[in-house]
């Protein structure tokens, strides 16, 4: 079932491979129809892979939607969660896939602009971006784009600042304005105000990888590959206290037992599975019994959680998740741009006392403070970044309370 890591397809930087192995189809097709691109996403199902999931056609036609000449693609390559590590292989392994997507989205919004925004401690994907670019630029399709556009393409790399906040929507914005990523209030949404107050479409890279082979093949032959009512393939990040860790591809809707247990070869050393940050480790943690969870958008959220960038932080006996939730809201608080205070203050807090408790020298009211916080902070802050470090601390609090209180002092 790969499709997005089909080892045929993975072919670097040489576009004459890619084209040989069919690439192009996609593009050539939405050239051919322009019109029907939007509504052939939305018949696919496509949603986006970079967190939260917003259905891919609505974002692609509300860009399309906005007055004015001028519109911005960005091709969110920033990647900077612990534990996410897909879109660095799109970018060095497969970028012709990302970038005809980008280039699909540019002749479906009639975007002239488009970005690749690459995290530039990701050198290899860079590099690799770099050169596809070069070849793309130099390849007649990309004057038939702009042609289609009815503008002259500029389509770049670009180096993020690499905080993780740089991924943030509108914090990408504003790094590609040349500034620093500070996030913003939204409304107003890039979509309508974006680089340079221009409509912005802005996309995950697997989001645009997917597009591309959705424009090649179709919107059947892309929701069949899906499991239940799922569509499409999903890669899954996985890491922490499994056998073979490592990127996986599988179609949506594959149950958690199957990215664990199958594919991931099993717990390490024969520990018991007990958790996984879920999602990457922003979203609220699933335990042993939802082993049986489809992971798909839906099911996932049933349970609680949310699929996010398809992280799988998995957690065995013996490993803490007071320490790996201490580790993860200490990353949050470093990468908070302070520019809220609770986010800057609230992540910090909450970072200390979770410190203190894994040290041995929690005080008896950290629980309490650490509950009334987790229900305190979430949606204080301009972005998602509080909202994340406040879920993964109420969900680990809640689920492995008797952790917590083991880290107490017992007089
Ligand atoms: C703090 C923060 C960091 C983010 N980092 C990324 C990132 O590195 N890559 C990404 O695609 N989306 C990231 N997002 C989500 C983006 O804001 C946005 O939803 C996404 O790029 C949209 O693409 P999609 O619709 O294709 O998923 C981040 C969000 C937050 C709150």
């Amino acid at each position: 079932m790969k499709v997005l890591t089909n080892p045929a397809l993975c072919v670097g930087a040489d576009l004459p491979a890619w084209l040989a192995a069919g690439g192009g189809t996609g593009l050539s097709h939405a050239l051919a129809e322009p019109d029907a691109i939007i509504p052939l996403l939305e018949a696919a199902g496509l949603r986006g892979l970079g967190g939260a999931g917003f259905p891919t056609h609505r974002k692609w036609a509300s860009v399309a939607a906005q007055p004015g000449p001028e519109r911005w693609i960005i091709c969110n390559g920033n990647e900077d969660e612990p534990g996410t590590f897909k879109d660095r292989f799109l970018l060095a392994e497969a970028p012709h896939q990302v970038i005809e997507g980008a280039l699909i989205a540019a002749v479906a919004v009639k975007a002239a602009q488009v970005v690749l925004y690459v995290n530039p401690r990701e050198d290899t994907a860079v590099r690799a971006c770099r050169a596809a670019v070069d070849a793309w630029m130099a390849h007649p399709l990309a004057e038939a784009v702009s042609a289609a556009i009815g503008a002259r393409l500029a389509l770049r790399v670009m180096e993020s600042s690499g905080l993780y906040i740089g991924g943030e929507e509108t914090g990408a914005v504003s790094s590609v304005m040349g500034g620093f990523p500070f996030p913003r209030l939204k409304p107003p949404f890039p979509v309508e105000h974006g680089v340079g107050d221009a409509p912005t479409l802005i996309n995950n890279v697997e989001t645009l990888a997917q597009a591309t082979h959705i424009l090649w093949h179709g919107a059947e032959w892309y929701r069949a590959l899906g499991l239940g009512d799922a569509v499409g393939t999903k890669l899954y990040s996985l890491s922490g206290d499994v056998l073979r860790p490592g990127l996986h591809e599988l179609p949506m809707g594959t149950p958690l037992r199957e990215l664990v247990f199958g594919q991931g070869g099993g717990m390490l050393a024969g520990k018991a599975f007990k958790a996984v940050f879920t999602g990457g480790p922003s979203n609220t943690l699933l335990t042993a019994a939802d082993l049986d969870v489809p992971l798909d958008f839906e099911n996932v959220r049933a349970r609680g959680s949310r699929l996010g960038t398809g992280a799988m932080i998995v957690v065995g006996e013996g490993t803490s998740i007071l320490r790996k939730t201490a580790e993860y809201v200490a990353f949050f608080a470093a990468s908070s741009c302070g520019q809220c205070p609770s986010c800057k203050i609230g992540t910090h807090q909450v970072s200390r006392i979770l410190e203190r408790l894994e040290s041995g020298a929690g005080r008896v009211d950290d629980l309490t403070a650490l509950e009334n916080l987790a229900r305190m902070l979430p949606g204080s802050g301009r972005c998602g970044l509080v909202d994340g470090a406040a879920t993964v601390l109420a969900s680990s609090l809640a689920t492995f309370r008797q952790e917590y209180e083991a880290a107490l002092p017992s007089d």
